[in-house]
């Protein structure tokens, strides 16, 4: 028995969704250059895909961030497990996100930028569900709102698998795993 995988999203409306984000945030920042930050592992493969249709200037860096046990999230505590290799000072950056559920992972970056100097920070995800938000945020760009599921692909994992899936899928677990 293996996984059972739904298309929510299929590829075609990921591409889509995503040249049309590009076409929006290319035009906010006219005249700039983005510094696009990607939380790890997950936001990977929609920061890539996202920042090969900009058509501003582009720089990245990368994040990796977990947070501390399911008994001490509602701290809303997040562990830097890798920290940016650039600094943040005057510049304008553009945080990407696979999804966003409680919102407490952006919510801590969003501090921790601010705080390091940058000049201006934006988020874009490609997934939000609203109805699990626990910290309220602006989300400045969002591909797609979704309800309350467990998604795959598109970076996004269960269980470490699925991350490689070029269209978004909601799992019901193998019963015998
Ligand atoms: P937040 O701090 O609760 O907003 O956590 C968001 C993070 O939880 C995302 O970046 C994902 O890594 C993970 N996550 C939340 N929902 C899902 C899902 O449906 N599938 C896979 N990962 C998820
Ligand atoms: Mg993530």
């Amino acid at each position: 028995m293996a996984d059972k995988i739904e298309v929510l999203i299929s590829k075609e409306a990921v591409d889509k969704r995503i040249s049309e984000l590009a076409e929006q945030i290319s035009k906010d920042y006219e005249g700039k250059e983005v510094h696009m930050i990607g939380v790890l592992k997950g936001a990977a493969f929609f920061m890539s895909a996202l920042a090969q249709k900009l058509t501003v200037p582009v720089s990245l860096d990368y994040m990796c961030v977990s947070s501390y046990g399911s008994s001490t999230k509602s701290s809303g505590i997040v562990k830097i497990v890798k920290d940016l290799d650039e600094p943040l000072m005057g510049k304008d950056v553009l945080i990407a996100e696979d999804i966003i559920d409680s919102g407490r992972t952006l919510n801590y970056l969003k501090e921790l930028f601010r705080d390091r100097g940058a000049a201006s920070l934006r988020i874009c995800t490609l997934l939000n569900k609203p109805e699990r938000r626990v910290v309220e945020m602006d989300v400045d760009y969002i591909g797609f709102d979704i309800p309350d599921k467990f998604v795959v692909g598109w970076g996004m994992d269960y269980d470490q698998l699925y991350r490689n899936l070029p269209y978004i899928g909601v799992v019901t677990p193998d019963a015998k795993a």
